[in-house]
């Protein structure tokens, strides 16, 4: 009983755990796997979110690169399943390609996240953050 009880605890832990266990799958996956939109950017984008500890993490002096990929490995997880989602509001050819700009720029953050490239996760970071308002603006 009490061990039941403390895997439901674990099982708390966000959708991205959920999501993480089902990566491998991946595309074969319906669609109810898929973390929610809001889930997603929830995770990334809320204040204490990825978005904002990874530039954080890349304005220090010495940057803690393991840190830093660990972080991007989610973050670039996350948005490339976000155009899995079916487009919330709007035109569904804005959200595919808004989806994929993003997640190909997470994807470009991560691998300079291994490479330990700053000035190409800055450039990386700097395109993240334009892509914000028009996509809400569109579909939110
Ligand atoms: C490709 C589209 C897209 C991009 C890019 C995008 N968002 Fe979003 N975002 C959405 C949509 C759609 C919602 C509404 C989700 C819902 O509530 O169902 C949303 C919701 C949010 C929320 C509210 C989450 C909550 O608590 O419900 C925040 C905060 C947010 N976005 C921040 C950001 C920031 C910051 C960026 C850029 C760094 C960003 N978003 C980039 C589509 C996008």
């Amino acid at each position: 009983m009490q061990r039941l009880f403390a895997a439901g605890v674990g099982g708390v832990l966000l959708g991205v755990v959920l999501f993480s266990g089902s990566a491998s799958v991946g595309a074969d996956k319906d669609k109810k796997d898929v973390p929610s939109v809001e889930d997603i950017m929830k995770v990334i984008n809320k204040p204490k979110g990825l978005h904002k500890a990874v530039g954080k993490a890349l304005a220090e002096d010495t940057v803690k690169w393991d840190a830093v990929a660990k972080m991007s490995k989610e973050y670039n997880e996350l948005a490339s399943v976000l155009g899995k989602n079916p487009c919330p509001k709007g035109n569904a050819g804005s959200w595919d390609k808004l989806c994929k700009s993003y997640a190909a720029d997470a994807k470009a953050l991560d691998e300079a996240a291994g490479k330990k490239d700053k000035a190409a996760a800055v450039t990386a970071m700097g395109k993240l953050n334009k892509s914000c308002q028009g996509c809400h603006d569109e579909h939110r």
